[in-house]
């Protein structure tokens, strides 16, 4: 299980954060809604190590994960992705894939001289695991084409997979359906799920309640950096606050 408890994050005087607690349990998808500007990134940046906040806390499975530390939590296994899709844009679809695989054998140069069969191995098997994600994600006709000539969603889609390579057990995705068509919204909604069914947890941050709705187990609603609400989405969509706050702002 995934914990905040009571985390507070400041930029200068601006308090973007204010004693923000939630959980992802494990098997769970989780939405994170609220305003432009409420601090869905900023939480999504102190979980995954970019941010370190001035107080609270941020466990897995009870023990802490290592504030600050990018590496440090990406090896307990928690992958992100970012709102604006961070692909090498020259490379091939295929290439971003096996770039996304962790601890390559290949990297380290004691392995290359003393293990070759192992670093080919582990190559190998990368290799299929990425054709493997790519024909889940219907983007493997694409693979050999350049990341950069994806549309928007495709983007999004591989940015997943990308992820999927290092085999997170725990993905924070920030705004996966934003700029992407209806279509391919249907197929991440059902790849979550997917990926949900492999006991993998998830916390999505999300604009797009119809996606929320379909996808999420339980939904938190930030404003102005303090959490306001949390239910289902069907209890979500019918709080007060929430619609106040949120729902009823001009879209
Ligand atoms: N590195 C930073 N330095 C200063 N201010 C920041 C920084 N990062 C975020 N902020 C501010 O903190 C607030 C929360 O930003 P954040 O990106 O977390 O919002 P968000 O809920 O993700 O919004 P959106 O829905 O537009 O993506 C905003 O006012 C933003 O300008
Ligand atoms: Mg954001």
């Amino acid at each position: 299980m995934l914990t905040v408890a009571e985390v507070s994050v400041a930029f200068g005087g601006f308090q973007a954060l204010k004693d923000a607690s939630l959980t992802v349990g494990a098997g769970e998808i989780v939405g994170l809604v609220g305003p432009n500007g409420s601090g869905k990134s900023t939480l999504l940046n102190v979980i995954a190590g970019v941010h370190v906040p001035k107080s609270g806390r941020v466990e897995l499975d009870g023990r802490p994960l290592p504030l600050g530390s990018i590496a440090g939590v990406a090896a307990r296994g928690l992958g992100r992705t970012f709102q604006v899709p961070r692909l090498a844009q020259r490379l091939t679809v295929f290439d971003n894939m096996m770039a996304g695989a962790g601890n390559q054998p290949g990297e380290r140069l004691f392995d290359l001289f003393l293990r070759p069969g192992t670093v080919a191995e582990a190559e190998k098997a990368n290799e299929a695991r990425a054709v493997a994600i790519l024909k889940r994600l219907d983007l493997l006709h694409k693979a050999n084409g350049i990341a950069g000539a994806l549309s928007g969603g495709q983007q999004k889609l591989l940015t997943m997979g990308v992820l999927l390579m290092a085999d997170p057990k725990i993905l924070l995705l920030d705004e996966p359906a934003a700029g992407v068509n209806p279509v391919l919204i249907d197929q991440q909604v059902a790849f979550l799920k997917l990926l949900r069914d492999e006991g993998r947890s998830i916390l999505i941050v999300e604009h797009n309640m119809e996606m929320i709705s379909s996808v999420c187990d339980r939904v938190y609603v930030l404003d102005a950096g303090s959490m306001i609400a949390t239910g289902t989405p069907a209890e979500i969509r019918a709080n007060d606050d929430v619609i106040r706050s949120y729902l009823g702002q001009p879209a």
